[in-house]
C-alpha cells in the first residue's frame, strides 16, 4: 500500500499530513497516499484500503499539524454548542436549531433532524430540530448541485425557516468550508446576532477555507470563516473543524466528510437529549466514550472484510455488465440506501437506474418537510411497492439485490419481499444488524434466499451511544464501500481520481480543472479551454463561451456526459472532440481509455 508514516515524538504522522503534501489543496480535496492504487486493487484490498482512510477518523493529533476529533479545542466546542442545544430542549418556546448543508451533508441533515426529532416526540417533547439542503428536498433523493454555488438562495431559505424564532441554533455543514449556500446563512447569522447563533461544521483547517469570489457577495467563505472566528473568542460562534484525511475518492466528501458529520453531530445532540431528559451533565470524558463507541462501530463494521468485498463484487458485476444494484430496506438504515444511491449520479456520472433506493413505508417514513414527492417522476418512486411495479418485472441474475434492516423490523416483512425478488434473482444479499442473543424469527428463511448475509451482532447495551446511530454509520460504511468498490471495478476511478466526475457547480468546475492538469501536465489555462471545448463541444471556443461565467459553463455541463474524460483525451492526443468521443465510445472503461492514451505518450 502507497503512502509513509513517520513516527514522530507524539503519534504516526500520515504522509498528507506534510506541509508540503500537495500544498496548495485543502485536506478534503488532497489525495489520499493509501489509495493511490485503488483503481487496480482486488475487492478485498479495496476494502482494506477503505478501512484505512476511514480509521484516519479517529487519529490521534500530530505535533504542530491539524486538529483532530478527539484534540482538545474540538471535544470543547462540542460541549459548548451541546449546552446551547440543552437551553433550547429545556425552553423551547420561539426557539429551533437548524442544521444546514448542500448534498450528502443536507441529507444528513435530514436524517439527524428526523431521528433526533422522532427522539423528542417519543418523550412528548416539541420538536425544535428543522433541516434545510439546498435544492430543496427533491436533493434528498436525487443530485441538485447548482443550488450549492446560491449564496442569498441559502440565506433567504434560512430567513424562512426561522421566521418569528427569537432564539436560533444555526449548524451550517460544509465539508470543504467551500458551498457558498453555507456561506450566505452564516453570514446572515452573524449579521442578526440577536437571534442566530452560527456554528460551523466541516473537516479543513480554517485557513484552507475557500477563498473564491461567490455571485453576489462581497464575502468569501474565508471571510466569513475569519469573523466567526473573532467572534468565536466570545462564544458568539462556534466552529467544529478537524480534520479527518483525505477522502479514500479525491473529493468524495460523501464518504468520511459524511461520516464525520453524522458522528460530530449526534455527539452534539446526544449530550443535550442526556443532559436535559436524564440528568446526565455534559462533560468531557462522556464525549470522548461516546467517540470511542463510534470508532468501535468502524471496526466492528470493518471486521467483516470479506463479506463486504463479496457484496462489492456483487454490485460491481452488476454495474459492468449493464445492470442495476438495488437497495430495499427498512427504517432509517434504508435511508442511509437511498443517501447512498443518490449520490452514484454526481459522484460516478452513474444513471439513476444503476443504484436505487427503497424504503418501507416510502415517504410517510421519511418524514421529509415537502412530503411525498413521487409526483416529481419515477426516480422519486420509492416505496417497495414502487419497486415491485417498476423494477422487478425486468429483474434476472445479473442485478443485485441488497436487503438492509435491524432485528427491530418486521422481519415477516423482509422475508416476504426476499421470497418476491428470488421470483426473478438468486443475486439477493442482506445486511442485517442484530443484537445479542436475540434470534430473529424467520432469518434463517431469508438467509436460505439469500446468496450472502452480512450479519453484524452487538452487544445489545453499547458503553455509549444509541444503538440505532451505530447501524446506521456501519450501514453508511458498508453501502459507501459497496457503490464506490461497485465503481472502481466498473473503471470509473483513474488511480483514486473520479475522472468521470460531473461538472455541475463551481467547486466541481475547479476539481475538473486541476485534475486535467494533474493528469496531462499542461497548465491551467489550457486545461479549462480543452474543458469548455469538451463542455460546449466545438474545437474552438467563440466569444460567447469565453466570455460566460462559470455558472453558465456548469449549468451547461448538466445535459454532458463524460466531459473531462473527453477533455483529457483531446488533451492527451491533441485529437478534436468528436474523435474523442468515438475513442471513449470504443473504450468504455474510462480509466482503460486514459491509460492507452498515456502510454502512448511515453
Ligand atoms: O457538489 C458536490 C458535493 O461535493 C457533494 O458531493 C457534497 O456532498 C456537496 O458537494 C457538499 O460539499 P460540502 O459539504 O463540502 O459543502
Amino acid at each position: 500500500m502507497a503512502g509513509t508514516d513517520w513516527t514522530c515524538s507524539h503519534a504516526t504522522m500520515h504522509a498528507w499530513e506534510f506541509l508540503d503534501y500537495e500544498p496548495s489543496l485543502p485536506v478534503s480535496e488532497k489525495s489520499n497516499p493509501l489509495t493511490r492504487d485503488i483503481d487496480r486493487a482486488s475487492a478485498n484490498n479495496i476494502v482494506r484500503m477503505l478501512q484505512a482512510c476511514d480509521t484516519q477518523i479517529f487519529q490521534e493529533d500530530s505535533e504542530d499539524t491539524y486538529q483532530r476529533l478527539s484534540s482538545e479545542r474540538v471535544v470543547e466546542t462540542i460541549m459548548e454548542v451541546a449546552k446551547r442545544v440543552e437551553l433550547i430542549l429545556k425552553d423551547p418556546q420561539d426557539s429551533l436549531v437548524v442544521l444546514s448543508g448542500c448534498g450528502t451533508s443536507g441529507r444528513l441533515a435530514f436524517l439527524i433532524v428526523t431521528g433526533f426529532n422522532k427522539a423528542l416526540r417519543e418523550l412528548n417533547q416539541t420538536s425544535i430540530y428543522s433541516y434545510i439542503i439546498a435544492g430543496g428536498d427533491r436533493a434528498l433523493l436525487s443530485s441538485q448541485e447548482a443550488p450549492e454555488d446560491d449564496p442569498k438562495q441559502g440565506m433567504l431559505t434560512l430567513k424562512k425557516v426561522c421566521e418569528g424564532k427569537k432564539r436560533v441554533l444555526f449548524i451550517g455543514i460544509s465539508c470543504g468550508l467551500s458551498a457558498p449556500f453555507v456561506a450566505g446563512q452564516l453570514d446572515f447569522c452573524m449579521q442578526h446576532p440577536e437571534v442566530y447563533t452560527p456554528v460551523l461544521v466541516g473537516f479543513n483547517p480554517t485557513h484552507q477555507a475557500r477563498d473564491d469570489p461567490m455571485p453576489g457577495c462581497t464575502f468569501t467563505f474565508r471571510s466569513v470563516v475569519q469573523r466567526m472566528q473573532e467572534l468565536s473568542k466570545s462564544q458568539k460562534a462556534f466552529l467544529i473543524n478537524p480534520a479527518v484525511g483525505p477522502e479514500a475518492i479525491s473529493g468524495s466528501s460523501r464518504m468520511k466528510g459524511g461520516s464525520s458529520t453524522k458522528i460530530l453531530l449526534e455527539l452534539v445532540l446526544s449530550a443535550a437529549h442526556a443532559a436535559t431528559f436524564t440528568n446526565m451533565p455534559v462533560t468531557y470524558k462522556g464525549i470522548l466514550q461516546h467517540m470511542e463507541a463510534y470508532k468501535q462501530t468502524l471496526d466492528i463494521t470493518y471486521a467483516q472484510t470479506a463479506e463486504i468485498a463479496a457484496l462489492l463484487e456483487a454490485a460491481g458485476q452488476s454495474l459492468r455488465c449493464g445492470r442495476r444494484v438495488c437497495y430495499l430496506g427498512w427504517g432509517s438504515v434504508a435511508i442511509l440506501g437511498l443517501i447512498d444511491a443518490s449520490e452514484c449520479n454526481p459522484t460516478f456520472g452513474a444513471d439513476f437506474e444503476d443504484v436505487r433506493g427503497f424504503i418501507s413505508g416510502g415517504y410517510r417514513e421519511m418524514n421529509n418537510n415537502e412530503g411525498p414527492l413521487s409526483s416529481l417522476g419515477s426516480d422519486f418512486r420509492v416505496t417497495h411497492k414502487d419497486f415491485l411495479h417498476l423494477v422487478l418485472p425486468s429483474l434476472n441474475d445479473q442485478d443485485t439485490v441488497l436487503l438492509l434492516y435491524t432485528h427491530s423490523d418486521n422481519i415477516r416483512e423482509v422475508a416476504k419481499l426476499a421470497h418476491r425478488a428470488r421470483e426473478k434473482t438468486s443475486n439477493i444479499h442482506a445486511v442485517y444488524h442484530q443484537v445479542d442473543g436475540a434470534a430473529a424469527e424467520q432469518q434463517d428463511d431469508i438467509d436460505r434466499l439469500c446468496s450472502s448475509s452480512l450479519k453484524i451482532t452487538w452487544a445489545s447495551s453499547p458503553a455509549s451511544g444509541s444503538l440505532l446511530h451505530m447501524w446506521e454509520l456501519s450501514t453508511k460504511l458498508l453501502l459507501n464501500a459497496v457503490s464506490t468498490g461497485a465503481h472502481i471495478l466498473k473503471g470509473k476511478i483513474y488511480q483514486n481520481d473520479m475522472i468521470d466526475v460531473q461538472v455541475t457547480n463551481s467547486k466541481l468546475y475547479r476539481r475538473a480543472t486541476r485534475l486535467l492538469q494533474k493528469l496531462s501536465g499542461y497548465p491551467e489555462s489550457k486545461c479549462e479551454e480543452a474543458l469548455l471545448k469538451s463542455l460546449y463541444q466545438v474545437d474552438t471556443l467563440t466569444i460567447d463561451i469565453t466570455s460566460s461565467d462559470i455558472t453558465a459553463h456548469t449549468r451547461t455541463a448538466r445535459n454532458r456526459t463524460k466531459v473531462v474524460p473527453l477533455a483529457l483525451v483531446c488533451l492527451l492526443t491533441g485529437c478534436t472532440v468528436m474523435e474523442a468521443e468515438s475513442h471513449l465510445e470504443q473504450q468504455p472503461i474510462v480509466r482503460e481509455a486514459v491509460e492507452t492514451c498515456l502510454s502512448k505518450l511515453v
